[in-house]
Order: C-alpha cells, then sequence, then structure tokens
C-alpha cells in the first residue's frame, strides 16, 4: 500500500490553548457559519489582533462536525511555496513511499474523508496554500489565516466558495 499512516490515527493535532480566550464570541459565529457553508476561509487583520486563535478555538469547536478531524498547519517557516502540500502531509501525519506528486498522494488520502485544515501564517504562500486547496477537495475545508498586504480593517473573514 503506497500511503501508510505513521503510528496511531489521530483525528487532529490541534493545540491545547494555554491561556483563557477573551471575548470574540461574534467572530467565532462568523468564522463557524462561513466554515459550513464554503469549502476556504480567510481570515484577515493586522499582526497580533487574535486571527490564529479565533481560527484554532472555531477549528476546535468544529471538529466534531468533521469525521476526519480538525488539523492545524503551521507555514510561517516554509519559504519555499511548493512545500505546502509537503507541509499539510507532515501535519496529516501521512508517509508515502512513492514518487508521486505530493498533491495526489493528499488527494487520495482525503478522498471520501472529511477533515477540518486550519493553514496558519500563510500570507507569504497565498498562491501555492490556495492552489493546494481545490486539490484536495471536495472533502477538504480549510481556513487560512494571514496578515493582509494593506490592513485597512482590524479583523475580517473571507468565504471562497
Ligand atoms: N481573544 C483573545 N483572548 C486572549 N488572548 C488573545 C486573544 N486574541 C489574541 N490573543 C493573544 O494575543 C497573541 C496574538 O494572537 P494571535 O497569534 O492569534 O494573533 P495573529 O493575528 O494570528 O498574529 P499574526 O498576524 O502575527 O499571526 C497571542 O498570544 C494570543 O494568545
Ligand atoms: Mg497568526
Amino acid at each position: 500500500m503506497a500511503i501508510a499512516m505513521a503510528g496511531k490515527w489521530q483525528a487532529g493535532n490541534l493545540p491545547p490553548e494555554l491561556t483563557s480566550l477573551v471575548g470574540r464570541r461574534a467572530e467565532l459565529d462568523v468564522v463557524r457559519t462561513a466554515v459550513r457553508h464554503s469549502r476556504l476561509v480567510t481570515l484577515t487583520g493586522i499582526g497580533g489582533v487574535g486571527k490564529s486563535r479565533v481560527a484554532l478555538r472555531a477549528a476546535a469547536e468544529l471538529r466534531s462536525e468533521f469525521g476526519g478531524g480538525a488539523w492545524l498547519v503551521g507555514l510561517s517557516a516554509l519559504n519555499d511555496g511548493g512545500l505546502v502540500p509537503h507541509a499539510i502531509a507532515g501535519a496529516l501525519r501521512l508517509a508515502d513511499q512513492t514518487a508521486r506528486p505530493m498533491t495526489e498522494v493528499l488527494a487520495e488520502h482525503l478522498s471520501g474523508r472529511e477533515l477540518l485544515i486550519v493553514l496558519d501564517s500563510c500570507e507569504h504562500l497565498a498562491g501555492p496554500a490556495a492552489r493546494s486547496s481545490p486539490r484536495c477537495s471536495p472533502p477538504y475545508r480549510g481556513c487560512a489565516c494571514s496578515p493582509p498586504a494593506a490592513a485597512r480593517s482590524k479583523w475580517r473573514a473571507r468565504r471562497w466558495s
């Protein structure tokens, strides 16, 4: 078999919240609703405004609605956009022994599964991150976090169908 899960299957890798989340109920409602209705939701806002916190809390609250779990893919340290699919596969703990393109491996793994994936800090990889998403669909849903190129509003969620 080409794909094997390394270790025991776990429905997600969301980190525990180490501090209490203050407020943001309205934003969480918006994000949850947006994720339920769209395959890709982008959170934008100035640095430090709380995009990652809101995305991770929303993902935790939605986790039970996704049979394949909720997963965090941190992209801040990644410089090569071509490696976005590998970063996603790594977070999902996918091991592939073949020379196939990783997007193909991901698509095969995700086929028939419903996952919620948070692509955190993807502003410098927006193109590759977006291109990876539809190829991994339809069961994949995503929530991406990035500061806007020019910050006009403090916080914003955008749905992409
Ligand atoms: N509503 C909140 N309640 C408590 N702490 C918060 C809240 N929002 C943000 N924080 C804290 O503020 C800090 C910055 O939040 P976060 O990392 O989510 O911001 P960000 O918008 O994702 O920043 P960046 O653009 O740098 O990725 C973190 O330590 C986070 O835990
Ligand atoms: Mg962040």
